[in-house]
């Protein structure tokens, strides 16, 4: 079992292993000595993990009941918050009980939004399912759920208590949901890790997919968790340099919001730092070889490097982003592969970026 230690706001741990689910009533421990724990889920995920979960809950002495809701970032909304609340209202759960989000980010954003706001705060815990979620969304303390008027859009800063993320959990996901992930995790090599970008370029899908006891997964998502541990403990509420993490999510999102969420949000990042690091070389923000070793990796983990969508059509989408404050938008750009910056740019001259960048 990795462990790493985040001090933010609030201090946690996040360990990484095979099968470390078993150790949950261990962990738990250390989080809450006693309490009722709300497992919140999707109906993909709770019927393929949620009864284990709860039988090691169970075990270690806990109290759990279930919220499981329809999967998909269209539940991850107010109604869906409303119901999660009204549950834990009607079974009386109090501020020294505890909520156990089970799933990837969307079932993170949503139980630790609730978790936020219920009762004006109680504790919750993180176990991730999916790669991108491992890597990125259970940790840092982002916590959201969408309007009509666009994703995230409401929501609080607000640090988990314990992430375990078990591998195993990992070894059912479809694989364009992990190449999804692999996209935040070549973010990480490109924006901050040299050396992980590297091992992902000697390394393939297949062996990182492998079964069993697969400690090149758990050291890749460990390096990626120890990576965001030093933004978050930097920028916690993302003001400053915790913005590196958008590298390629501002085109991202407009490739994502242009087609109705129709494009999975890894996907949409990584044609997003295809787009930006070639709209960069031609300013000479970004060197050729750069350029060219993001495009390659984005490709060989079967991920795309560019959209259909114009220019046009994404446009509306990232000049209403969060990112923009006034008139300007700071675009994230990998000068050279583990170091990246922040370039302000006007959103008027977006459209000029894109079009460098190889979109229509
Ligand atoms: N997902 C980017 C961040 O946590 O800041």
């Amino acid at each position: 079992l990795k462990r790493i230690r985040i001090d933010a706001s609030k201090s946690y741990t996040v360990a990484v292993g095979s099968g470390c689910v078993a150790e949950l009533g261990r962990e738990l421990k250390a989080v809450a000595e006693t309490a009722r724990v709300m497992i919140v889920s999707d109906d993909n995920v709770y019927p393929l993990y949620g009864e284990k979960v709860r039988k090691v809950l169970e075990t270690a002495g806990y109290t759990a009941s279930q919220f499981v809701f329809p999967h998909g970032e269209a539940h991850k909304n107010l109604d869906t918050y409303g119901l999660l609340l009204e549950q834990l209202c009607a079974e009386n759960y109090s501020r020294s009980d505890l909520i156990l989000a089970l799933g990837g980010g969307v079932t993170g954003d949503l139980a630790g939004f609730a978790a936020a706001t219920y009762q004006r705060g109680i504790r919750f815990v993180q176990l991730p399912t999916t790669l991108l979620a491992a890597v990125d969304a259970s940790v840092g303390g982002k916590t959201a759920v969408d309007l009509k008027g666009g994703k995230n859009q409401v929501g609080a800063f607000c640090q988990p208590s314990l992430v375990l993320c078990d591998t195993e959990l990992l070894s059912t996901l479809p694989d364009t949901e992990f190449r999804a992930g692999m996209a935040e995790v070549i973010k990480y090599g490109a924006i901050g890790d040299s050396e992980l970008f590297k091992l992902l370029e000697n390394t393939d899908m297949e062996t990182l997919r492998k079964g069993g006891d697969n400690q090149l997964l758990e050291a890749v998502i460990a390096r990626c968790v120890e990576q965001k541990k030093q933004f978050v403990q930097n920028d916690e509420f993302d003001t400053g340099s915790r913005m590196l993490l958008n590298f390629g999510h501002t085109f991202g999102h407009g490739i994502e919001a242009a087609s109705g969420f129709r494009v999975p949000h890894g996907y949409a990042v990584a044609a997003g730092m295809c787009i930006i690091s070639r709209a960069a070389e031609t300013r000479g923000l970004c060197g050729r070889e750069t350029r060219r070793r993001i495009e390659a990796l984005t490709e060989k983990y079967g991920l795309p490097t560019g959209t259909e969508f114009t220019g046009e059509q994404m446009l509306p989408y990232i000049a209403s982003d969060k990112k923009v404050s006034g008139r300007q938008v700071k675009l994230v750009v990998t000068d050279r592969i583990g170091h990246a910056g922040l370039v302000p740019v006007n959103v008027a001259e977006l459209s000029e970026w894109l079009k460098d960048g190889g979109v229509k």
